[in-house]
């Protein structure tokens, strides 16, 4: 059986005082209020936090990760942080291609693929973000946007590789919006992703790996989503800012 995920992506929010407060309350209620052989929960905070993220986390179930990272190993591109810097303070899960990034950022699969490739060389767990925008969806092309996102992505690993890798489905019109994917059309979605794992890598490997939901995750409907077949757990954005709703999501794994 997959164990359960659930990660706070705060996304640009929390000043150094405020991100110690949150990780120290969501540490704390952890440790009291949730069975970590039932689920693993990360706190994803910007950059500039990880470190002291994984300081107060550590000895406890909970994890860091962070939110991006560059495509190179090292070398002259001021202003970017590299996987094992990452690595080297502490967290052990990196997002790629989040839709923010897609859309703000340029980020392709392309690129995606290769920065894959270094978090994974590394030793760290990507979790890889797809998602359709709303006007996809009503053109009928979620499916095809998701395929492409996926295979060009992923794709070109290996089984083993595969493995370390987490993927998010995060419906861009779900973000940050207040509407949440039904559990009917979020179900359908993650058990796509999950035929296109096993056409690529057989079964043992497919069922393997934990596809997470995104996109307005709150306390409220996050034990419906999370008791489809093929959802993981969360990543969860507005409701991860609070110590109460996040760990509440995490309770209803
Ligand atoms: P919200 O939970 O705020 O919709 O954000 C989801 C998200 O983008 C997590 O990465």
């Amino acid at each position: 059986m997959r164990k359960k995920i659930v990660a706070g992506n705060w996304k640009m929010n929390k000043n150094f005082e405020e991100g110690m407060a949150l990780t120290s309350e969501v540490v704390n209620m952890v440790k009291d209020e949730v069975s970590a052989d039932k689920v693993t929960v990360i706190l994803i905070p910007p950059f500039i936090h990880v470190h002291a993220v994984a300081a107060l986390a550590k000895g406890s179930p909970v994890l860091a990760g962070a939110q991006n990272c560059h495509q190179e190993v090292k070398g002259a591109y001021t202003g970017e942080v590299s996987a094992e810097m990452i690595k080297s303070c502490g967290a052990t899960h990196i997002i790629l291609g989040h839709s923010e990034r897609r859309m703000y950022n340029g980020e392709t699969n392309a690129l995606l693929a290769t920065k894959v490739n270094v978090v994974l060389a590394t030793g760290l767990t990507a979790i890889y973000c797809c998602g359709e925008t709303i006007e996809q969806r009503n053109a009928g092309k979620h499916f095809e946007v998701i395929e492409s996102q996926v295979k060009e992505g992923l794709f070109h690993l290996s089984a083993a590789q595969m493995k370390q890798v987490v993927i998010a489905y995060e419906p861009v019109w779900a973000i940050g919006t207040g509407v949440t994917a039904s559990t009917a059309q979020a179900q359908e979605v993650h058990a796509f992703i999950r035929k296109l794992l096993t056409d690529r890598y057989g079964k043992e490997t497919a069922e393997s790996i934990c596809i997470l939901y995104g996109g307005s995750v709150k306390p409220d409907n996050a034990a419906e989503l999370f008791s489809q077949q093929d959802i993981d757990g969360g990543l969860i954005g507005g409701a991860a800012l609070q110590s109460r709703s996040f760990v509440d999501i995490a309770k209803a794994c």
